[in-house]
């Protein structure tokens, strides 16, 4: 038995339906619950990559494709895996692109659109898609990404900002509408992890490392196995009264507030 199964046995046979599972966080989500023995639908964009990651974690798993954005895309993703399993006990909203980093004047609304489109529209019609079985089985439990971003003031960021703002004020919202049904809805929010998302913002440029670490309490980025841990939590029966709440997983990042770096030690 993996130490995650022994961690947490309830999540034996459930059911989870993870977006964006074939990278990054919904990926590294996607192995530890199939880990704990959990049956994984993972949901992309890129279908050859959601297919493959199902393979990946073996024959009791799904993927599936389509996107988060498109509400015909959202039914037929929750219905297969129902329409597999005959339920749906957990769902981890991943799915995500990153912003431009333009200056706002130099912004294009229809890329403002897309992103809010994706993480805050896209978040809001899979839970509503889920809710039904959750709700019929009188138990269930959403996890959705939040972030930093979602909470402090990252200049030339609104759109994922603002969306992600959102995610954290729905989670409120949903929560509190299904916690006397037994749904329970929260989220994460990542401080800088390295995952292929942030990896691509360091190599563009639009991401400083070094001043990220500096920056950052603990003095590192964090791994995507950290929220993966976290969202394992959430969703499991050791998280039955946590419900609306929005966890930072982030080194210490939030709740840093002084004007010096929070981090003076080597960086190798
Ligand atoms: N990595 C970080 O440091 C970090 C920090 C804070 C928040 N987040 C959030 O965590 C989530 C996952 O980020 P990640 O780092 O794993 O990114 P990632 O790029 O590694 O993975 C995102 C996945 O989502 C998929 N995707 C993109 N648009 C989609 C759509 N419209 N429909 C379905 N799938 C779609 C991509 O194909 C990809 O597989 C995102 O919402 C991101 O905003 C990440």
């Amino acid at each position: 038995m993996s130490e995650v199964a022994h961690t947490y046995p309830e999540l034996q046979g459930r059911v989870v339906l993870i977006t964006g599972g074939a990278s990054g966080l919904g990926q590294a989500s996607a192995r530890s619950f199939a880990a704990a023995g959990a049956r994984v639908a993972v949901a992309d964009l890129r279908r050859d990559a959601a297919l493959d990651e199902a393979a990946h974690l073996g024959s009791d798993h799904l993927g599936l494709a389509g996107d988060v954005a498109d509400e015909g895309d959202v039914r037929r993703m929750v219905d297969a895996a129902v329409a597999r399993w005959g339920r749906l006990d957990v769902l981890v909203n991943c799915a995500g692109i990153p912003d431009t980093f333009q200056p706002t004047v130099e912004q294009d609304v229809a890329a403002f659109r897309r992103l809010v489109d994706i993480h805050l529209c896209g978040t809001y019609m899979m839970c509503k898609a889920v809710a039904p079985h959750m709700l019929a089985q009188g138990r269930g439990a959403i996890v959705n990404l939040n972030s930093i971003a979602g909470v402090l003031g990252l200049a030339r960021r609104n759109a994922y900002s603002a969306a992600k703002a959102g995610i954290g004020m729905m989670t409120r919202t949903l929560g509190c509408e299904w916690a006397a049904q037994g749904v329970r809805v929260n989220a994460v929010a990542p401080g800088y992890m390295l995952t292929p998302f942030s990896q691509r913002l360091i190599d563009e440029g639009k991401l400083d490392a070094q001043r990220v670490r500096r920056r950052t309490p603990a003095g590192r980025f964090g791994t995507a196995q950290h929220i993966a841990d976290a969202v394992l939590f959430l969703a499991s029966d050791r998280a039955e009264f946590i419900t609306g709440v929005t966890l930072p997983v982030d080194g210490g990042y939030m709740a840093w507030g002084a004007a010096s770096d929070a981090y003076d030690g080597p960086l190798d």
